[in-house]
């Protein structure tokens, strides 16, 4: 039975729904939290009235300190007439707040407020998990009663959901804003990466290539990129695509000598749904490349009829996905790498003639290491300093003889493998400066058979005496089992002094 006459509780009910109505419309938390206090207050005709919510993980309740304000008080949920509600739902009613036991003066005291009398109700969810408390002070005439506690009982149901609402759109909110900051940081990662093209090397030949790449940035001519494995035709690929307009819609790599031909086709363009029994309908590559670029590896590996279809896509702009009922339209940029000579396998009768010319409106040709020796030095460095800042190790070097027998290593595989051995080497050396000791039978490496002694090395006396500090140190720490009072005696070094120079080459203890 309700405490309120017919045409009163009427009035309060309209009341309250209309508030309720406010408060979904307000999808901030701070707001929404002004909102339902300003509207409890005049509903129950009192001076003040706040939300107190539980936070659970820290056992505490907070609420805002006054209206429209920002600051937030923080306090132990066992305490206070609010928190006794919070943690056990009751609803609490006091006359004379000063006088009953679980009141908590502090907060008066903070906030400067002199409360009367007080009326608490728990802010439950649909549910029934608490959220909070929802408390009412100082009933301008009188003190509050049986109306008071329905009227804002009912106010609290609908706060719960107005607030669960705004909390949850609060969290989405903040998860989307990190999610744009972590996605602009890809991206400048990317940008970076492949914006000064990631293409290194100073001769000619590279900074041929390196010059096509700007020359060509504003265009999204198709381009054909040859040469041996692991040359670098990916990454010119890419260098293309992320300096052209397209660079922030996708990049899609495909290798057509990794799919058997009959996957081939449903891979590159889609496939509609029960073509075959259990089929589900799949987006193509070329789909999926949409406004940006399809790298097509190892063009020259495709079937003819794939070619001819591909033929379709770039002359007319449609594809047709297999089982499909119609033509699909897709602007997509082809870059094609093969390693096979396709005027070569044109005159066989194995590539069609008019694909080439259209994938190869500009070529370009990646000169295996072999013929770019000079370049070495430049891209082992570079290598080795990417290692060094993936693992966060500090900063390494090669000894001037290992440069030497890599320039000199016949490199079958090779950039890529190269890289692989720089990787290795740094990996698996003992101290800062790569040396002789470091390298592996594996190297494909002619001075293998050099005597073990080296001609005086070209190199400064200071780099020398370094080198020779680091071998003598890691030796001795390897003798004394990296007692490091022993070590230091063994060197004649005092153990601060051996301590200073690990540090200096960054040696671990
Ligand atoms: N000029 C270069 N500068 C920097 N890195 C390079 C260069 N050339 C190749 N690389 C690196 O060598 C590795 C192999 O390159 P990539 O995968 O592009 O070769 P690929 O020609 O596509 O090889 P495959 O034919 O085997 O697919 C990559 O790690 C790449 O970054
Ligand atoms: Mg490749």
């Amino acid at each position: 039975m309700s405490a309120f006459p017919q045409p009163e509780l009427d009035q309060r009910l309209a009341a309250i729904l209309a508030i309720s109505q406010k408060m979904n419309s307000q999808r901030d938390l701070s707001a929404l939290l002004d909102l339902i206090a300003r509207e409890a207050t005049s509903l129950l005709d009192c001076e003040r009235a706040s939300i107190f919510l539980l936070d659970r993980e820290r056992n505490e309740l907070w609420s805002k300190v006054a209206l429209g304000s920002e600051e937030i008080l923080r306090f132990d949920a066992r305490r206070g007439i609010a928190g006794n509600t919070a943690l056990t739902g009751n609803t609490i009613n006091v006359r004379d707040a000063y006088s009953d036991p679980r009141f908590y003066t502090a907060i008066d005291d903070r906030t400067g407020y002199r409360t009367r009398n007080v009326l608490a109700v728990a802010v439950r969810n649909q549910h029934g998990d608490i959220l909070g408390a929802f408390e009412a002070l100082n009933k301008r005439s009188g003190v509050f009663g049986a109306r008071d506690e329905e009227s804002l009982a009912a106010l609290a149901s609908h706060a719960a959901v107005a607030i669960e609402t705004a909390q949850l759109i609060g969290e989405l909110r903040r998860n989307q804003d990190e999610l744009t900051q972590q996605n602009a940081h890809l991206w400048r990662e990317v940008e970076n990466r492949y914006a000064s093209h990631g293409i290194i090397g100073t001769g000619q030949r590279i900074q041929q290539i390196v010059r096509l790449v700007e020359r060509i940035r504003d265009s999204v001519v198709n381009v054909l990129i040859t040469g041996e494995s692991g040359t670098g035709k990916e990454l010119a690929a890419k260098a293309l695509h992320y300096n052209s307009p397209r660079a922030r819609k996708p990049f899609i790599a495909l290798n057509c000598a990794a799919l058997p031909e009959t996957l081939l086709e449903s891979e590159l363009f889609g496939i509609e749904k029960g073509v075959a029994t259990g089929v589900n309908s799949r987006v193509g590559q070329f789909q999926k490349a949409d406004g940006g670029t399809l790298f097509l590896d190892e063009i020259g590996d495709l079937s003819l009829t794939a070619q001819a279809k591909i033929l379709r896509v770039l002359q007319e702009r449609v594809l047709e996905r297999v089982g499909g009922r119609g033509p699909i339209a897709v602007d997509v940029r082809l870059l094609a790498a093969t390693n096979k000579d396709l005027e070569a396998e044109i005159a066989k009768g194995t590539f069609r003639e008019d694909l080439y010319y259209r994938i190869k409106v500009i070529h370009l040709h990646m000169p295996p290491l072999r013929e770019i020796r000079e370049e070495i030095p430049l891209l082992s460095n570079h290598f080795l300093k990417e290692y060094c800042r993936e693992t966060g190790r500090g900063d390494m070097e090669f000894a001037p003889v290992v440069l030497r027998k890599l320039v000199s290593a016949p490199w079958p595989g090779n950039v890529r493998q190269l890289r692989n051995e720089v990787m290795r080497l740094a990996a698996c050396a003992r101290l800062n400066v790569i040396d002789e000791e470091d390298l592996w039978e594996g190297i494909p490496s002619p001075g293998r058979d050099q005597p073990a002694t080296q001609p005086v090395r070209l190199q400064s006396l200071k780099k020398a005496v370094a080198e020779m500090e680091q071998r003598m140190i890691a030796e001795a720490l390897q003798e004394t089992r990296s007692n490091q009072q022993q070590a230091a005696r063994l060197l004649g070094l005092s153990r601060q002094g051996l301590i200073n120079k690990m540090k200096r080459y960054s040696i671990g203890g």
